[in-house]
């Protein structure tokens, strides 16, 4: 679909890798002036440069250097909260260090975020919010409980954004991608035997690319999306619908990438 975001202001925290860089990418190409928030070790300059954007040191758990790159810009129309981290350790093996810098970043920083944001977003240009939250956000997937807790934090702050932002015309929507390619997850897609079975539990038989997130953001940024606020959109290829799992290997075929039967008809 061909979304027209010409004229538009558009801050993506994360910008410079996976699926922020395909949002902010997706939103340069639909017209609109975008603004990249990253940690400088990132070279978020270098990367906005590619299509157009313009980059800011970023990190969201400091809240000065948040509210600094807000400043050093125009007022946004639409803020995208994608900006995380997540790394694995089992509930007795995750340190007190882990757990504050994964809350500091999915949850403190998208408070940060999305308090600045609004602040700057009381006008009537159409705002919009979008978080990137996750099917975490509502499961329990083992040896991820920091990254879990970070991100069902986030429906909170959903839900309530959205109370309190709606009266002066602000949506705030998120988006829960499942498994979907990006560097963050790329010791899943390296390894056949583990998607091969984590593959088994969704529908569509294969795992998500960055930019299938990106066509959910800019739809719920969009004015398609005019009177939706306070929802989550799944975008994980029904992974969540499938709960004792889709594919049988014992008459479908896992080929390296995604599940097929075996025979089209029955
Ligand atoms: N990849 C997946 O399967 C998946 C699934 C569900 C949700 N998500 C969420 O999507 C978002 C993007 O993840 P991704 O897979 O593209 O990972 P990624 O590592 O490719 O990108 C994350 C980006 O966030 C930036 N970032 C991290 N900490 C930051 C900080 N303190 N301040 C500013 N920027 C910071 C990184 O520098 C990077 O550019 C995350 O919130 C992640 O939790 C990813």
């Amino acid at each position: 679909m061909a979304f027209d975001f010409c004229g538009r202001r558009v801050v993506v925290t994360g910008g410079a890798n996976g699926i922020g860089l395909s949002v902010a990418q997706s939103f340069a190409a639909a017209g609109a002036t975008v603004r990249i928030f990253d940690l400088p070790g990132e070279g978020p300059s270098a990367v906005a440069q590619t299509f157009g954007a313009q980059a800011y040191a970023v990190d969201v758990s400091d809240r000065q250097s948040l509210a600094d790159a807000f400043a050093a810009g125009e007022d946004p129309d639409v803020v995208v909260v994608n900006a995380g981290i997540g790394r694995q350790a089992s509930l007795l093996e995750t340190s007190p260090d882990l757990w504050n810098r994964t809350l500091a970043t999915n949850l403190t920083g998208a408070f940060h975020t999305v308090q600045l944001a609004a602040s700057r977003m009381m006008h009537d240009r159409r705002p919009a919010i979008v978080l990137v939250a996750s099917t975490n956000s509502f499961d329990g997937e083992a040896d991820l409980i920091a990254y879990n807790a970070s991100k069902a934090g986030l429906l909170g702050l959903v839900h309530t954004a959205a109370n309190e932002l709606g009266p002066y015309g602000i949506r705030v929507n998120a988006v829960c991608p499942g498994l979907i390619r990006t560097r963050l997850t790329a010791s899943y897609f390296s390894k056949p035997e583990v998607i091969a079975d984590y593959f088994r539990h969704i529908p569509l038989g294969r795992g998500g690319e960055p930019g299938e997130v990106a066509q959910a953001v800019l739809f719920l940024a969009s004015d398609l999306a005019s009177y939706i606020t306070g929802t989550t959109l799944f975008v994980d290829g029904g992974q969540m619908a499938s709960k004792f799992g889709t594919w049988n290997p014992a008459s479908d075929a896992f080929d390296g990438q995604a599940w097929r039967r075996r025979q089209k008809q029955p």
